[in-house]
């Protein structure tokens, strides 16, 4: 797959069969991205990969939980408020997920069932957990955001879709105690992946971007 491809075509996913990503795929996919660019070759990432019965159970204290309403505490917190353009590019991504669904960001149970479905993992066969040392800074975590995009392309390009979600980790206890990553490391994002189910309403919707003019300035030319 050509790089303008894979940069153009890539989506988050939100609905993945039950279809097993096998594990040669995954080697393959995180051996291309490991060699993603890091601070002076630091290479902060500490990749834990869960499927089968394990990321199971995983789903299900993390969807009883979400039942409960138990708030989610995520080691790396939500940020705050966001600026104003950044909130409205957020409305505009919600709304266009809404409308796919022939409804209005209004019903509640378009935000409930968004939730749950972020809770299950959009029903991935297999997440990839980034994790970084404690004692590291803000900039390996600028580091392990080029891991991800890298893990999301190179599985794109076997056909493996996926989703960066925040959700994966709001519950990092679990995560811990099922994949034994220890407190001295962060679990800073997680990345579903798997095949597309094409049935979902949402698989046809492309969020959009910022102009090349809108986002960048040239001076010199
Ligand atoms: C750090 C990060 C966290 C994200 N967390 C979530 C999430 O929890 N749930 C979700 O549905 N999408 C999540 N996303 C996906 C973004 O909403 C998505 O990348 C953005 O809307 C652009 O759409 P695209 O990926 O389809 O191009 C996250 C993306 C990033 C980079």
């Amino acid at each position: 797959m050509e790089v303008h491809d894979a940069l153009r075509n890539r989506r988050t996913v939100r609905a993945f069969l039950n279809r097993p990503v096998p594990r040669e795929s995954l080697q393959e996919i995180l051996e291309d991205a490991l060699h993603t660019p890091s601070w002076a070759n630091t290479q902060p990432w500490e990749v834990h990969v869960a499927a089968g019965e394990v990321l199971e159970r995983i789903r299900r204290t993390y969807e009883e939980r979400t039942t409960a309403k138990v708030p989610a505490q995520p080691d790396l917190p939500f940020p705050g408020a966001w600026p104003a353009p950044c909130r409205e590019r957020t409305k505009e991504l919600t709304l266009g997920r809404a409308l796919t669904r022939n409804t209005t960001t209004d019903d509640p149970a378009f935000h409930h069932e968004f939730l749950m479905a972020n809770r299950r993992f959009f029903g991935a066969p297999c997440v990839v957990y980034l994790c970084m040392a404690r004692a590291l800074s803000q900039w390996s975590v600028f580091d392990l955001g080029a891991m991800c995009q890298s893990i999301t392309l190179a599985a794109q390009d076997r056909g493996v879709e996926s989703a960066i979600a925040i959700n994966t980790v709001c519950y990092p206890d679990v995560l811990r105690a099922e994949l034994g990553i220890p407190d001295d490391l962060v679990i800073v994002i997680g990345i579903a992946l798997g095949y597309v189910d094409p049935s979902d309403p949402e698989d046809s919707f492309r969020s959009a971007r910022r102009t090349l003019a809108e986002a960048v300035s040239f001076k010199g030319f």
